[in-house]
């Protein structure tokens, strides 16, 4: 049931839309982007995201989202420059990564390193909004190797110094594996950094901008949506994708394994999606690069094994609940990844990387009121279910006294 937002009274101190996960209720304007949850259709600033994967790459989509505009050439040169002069990340964050466990999961790595930066940045006080676009370079610039380097000096092995020639997609393709990818996979992984770039008030998103309300600034606003990122049933589902298909393994055993594990009320990780009743256009294009990469490595066991647990969930579904299901962005980048030797729990940091440029522009949209009248905190609203003793409260027994 889809919960109709309305416009709070004077009278009415509180709406009521609890419970539901703020599913249909709109808590703010923006201008960054839009999703036609009924048409399947993404747009990143009045562009359609189907036009940006043909024509764009992810520095000029990094710009547009931040700015509102498509840069001009010279604008677009400039800010490529300052990506790759700012690749480089503070010694402090390769001495954090030494000492931890090499068990430590990359996305906590990746938070973990998010206050070392602002300790390092030199405007981290400055709350104007060319220094916070400075900001949001930075971390754009700096998160690949973050997340590259994290993986390296976890397996033994030095980080790799990034190459100013090339792209930010080949560039953190080449910061991962030490060699220099061929250009059909680096634009194919640029185009995954696109895709992924932004996608309006998803958890991570409104997480980024709920933090920046309180006037904390652009790195700890960004350290809470990469902790929401985090989480299965957002960022991680994309790693969770590749899990379930190590698990199938072999094309036979598809079916009983998807109608076993929806007869158990368990999720397929990849499928579905909270604003999508039609195929993600996200799912679409990375189909597309997934058989791509297929048919230029030989290898179509992933893609094959992809599609048919696609058709076992959408027939499964269709049979339990008379309706229909889709997959969403994190389903087909799984194999993706998979084929372009990202490791699979590098998934969500990768994810990260690119969904950096979209929580940049909302924390900065939020900050100086970019679509709405005036900066507002978010205070929501909750009805207490818990133990009550009447007006006076309950009695407070001493812990010495307490016999339960
Ligand atoms: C994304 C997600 C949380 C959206 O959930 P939602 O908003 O509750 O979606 P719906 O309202 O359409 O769900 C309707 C029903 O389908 C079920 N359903 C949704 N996605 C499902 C999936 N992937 N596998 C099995 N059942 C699913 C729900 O449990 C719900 O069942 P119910 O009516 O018995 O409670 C959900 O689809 C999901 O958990 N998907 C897997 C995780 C994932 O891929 N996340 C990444 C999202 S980009």
């Amino acid at each position: 049931m889809r919960f109709i937002g309305r416009a709070i009274t004077m009278e009415e101190k509180t709406i009521d839309a609890k419970n539901i996960g703020l599913r249909g209720v709109k808590v703010a304007d923006t201008r960054i982007s839009d999703v036609d949850g009924e048409k399947g259709i993404l747009i990143y600033r009045g562009f359609n995201i189907c036009d940006l994967v043909v024509h764009s790459t992810f520095e000029e989509v990094s710009l547009l989202l931040l700015n509102d505009r498509l840069p001009t050439g010279e604008e677009l040169k400039g800010f490529q420059k300052i990506l790759v002069s700012e690749r480089g990340i503070p010694s402090a964050v390769f001495t954090l990564m030494k000492k931890l466990p090499p068990s430590a999961h990359p996305m906590d790595v990746l938070q973990a390193s998010i206050p070392i930066l602002a300790s390092y940045d030199p405007e981290l006080h400055e709350e104007t909004r060319e220094a916070n676009l400075r900001k949001a370079t930075r971390l754009i610039a700096k998160l690949p190797n973050i997340v590259a380097s994290w993986d390296r000096i976890r397996k033994g092995l030095k980080p790799v110094r990034p190459r100013s020639k090339l792209t930010h997609a080949g560039n953190f393709l080449h910061l991962l594996s030490g060699k220099v990818p061929d250009p059909e996979t680096a634009r194919d992984f640029d185009i995954c950094l696109i895709l992924h770039a932004e996608h309006s008030f998803n958890a991570s998103t409104f997480a980024g901008r709920e933090v920046a309300s309180t006037h904390a600034h652009m790195y700890a606003s960004i350290a809470a949506a990469i902790g929401a990122l985090s989480g299965e049933l957002h960022g991680g589902a994309n790693s969770e994708v590749m899990k379930m298909l190590l698990d199938i393994g072999e094309l036979n055993w598809v079916k009983s394994w998807v109608s076993e594990k929806m007869r158990r009320g368990g999720k397929i990780m990849g499928m579905g999606h909270a604003v999508y009743h039609t195929e993600d256009p996200r799912a679409t294009i990375l189909r597309g690069i997934s058989q791509r990469l297929a048919d230029r490595t030989g290898d179509r066991h992933w893609l094959e094994l992809t599609k048919a647990i696609e058709g076992a969930t959408k027939e499964e579904f269709r049979r339990i609940k008379g309706k229909e299901i889709f997959p969403n962005v994190d389903f087909y980048s799984a194999s993706v990844y998979h084929m372009m030797g990202i490791p699979t729990d590098l998934f969500t940091p990768v994810f990260a990387i690119s969904r950096i440029a979209g929580w940049a522009a909302h924390i900065i949209e939020e900050k100086f009121a970019e679509a709405q009248p005036k900066p507002e905190l978010y205070r929501p609203d909750s009805d207490y279910v818990g133990t009550y003793c009447g007006p006076q409260a309950c009695e407070y027994i001493p812990v010495e006294k307490r016999t339960s």
